[in-house]
């Protein structure tokens, strides 16, 4: 069944505890804490201390998502701080195969992100290393972008080429487009502003539970 995970980037700040027992009570499976830098994507965004708290009333796996250069320096922070998943993007430089490792080591899971322009070809070595490939269906840095559609094909050329991973679609994703993505080989699905926008995000859910 597809996984939902709420992006807290689209929550009231003001008010992260109460929109997180939101999401979990409407039956999300995993959260998405979105990391910015203000370097790798023109934004800022959420940091360890955040992951830290989260931790403390989360009931499901924390998946976050490091849009940030020199992501290495900060790797036992987040794991430290709580984080399940843990996504590096393909585009930084460094030793990515040292990373993914290092996250691994620490017994979480290690995420490799692609932006939409960066083929998959240019992180096929790295795929044996990934236990997810997240495929951005948006340019990183904001939430409420319309989904490239494009990227559908890189979902279903993943499960092609034999990927058994986790794969996670990340940006412009609605009730009326998931389902394309879910039958393209999409394992779990990150939501922003389409769920948190929901009047009744508990009957979204199962409604795209449903999807299959
Ligand atoms: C964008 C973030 C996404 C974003 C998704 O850089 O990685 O997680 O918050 O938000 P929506 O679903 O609103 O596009
Ligand atoms: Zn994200």
């Amino acid at each position: 069944m597809i996984k939902i995970a709420p992006s807290i980037l689209a929550a009231d700040p003001l008010n992260l505890e109460r929109e997180t027992r939101r999401m979990m009570e409407a039956g999300c499976d995993w959260l998405h804490v979105d990391v910015m830098d203000a370097h790798f994507v023109p934004n800022m965004a959420f940091s360890p201390d955040t992951v830290r708290r989260l931790k403390e009333v989360s009931t499901v796996p924390l998946d976050v998502h490091l849009m940030m250069d020199n992501p290495e320096k900060y790797l036992d922070l987040f794991l430290d701080a709580g984080a399940d998943c843990l996504t590096i993007h393909a585009e930084i430089e460094g030793d990515l195969s040292a990373m993914l490792r290092e996250i691994r080591r620490r017994g979480g899971m290690a995420g490799l992100a692609l932006k939409p322009g960066t083929g998959i070809w240019t992180a096929e070595r790295l795929i044996p290393e990934t236990d997810l490939l997240l495929v951005m269906t948006v340019e990183p840095g904001f939430g409420g972008q319309p989904l490239n559609r494009s990227m559908l094909r890189k979902i279903s050329t993943l499960r092609e080429m034999g990927y058994r991973g986790e794969i996670e679609a990340d940006g412009g994703i609605r009730e009326d487009n998931l389902q394309d993505l879910i039958d393209a080989g999409l394992s779990v699905a990150v939501m922003g502003t389409g769920l948190y926008r929901s009047e009744d995000p508990a009957a979204m859910m199962a409604r795209l539970h449903a999807m299959g």
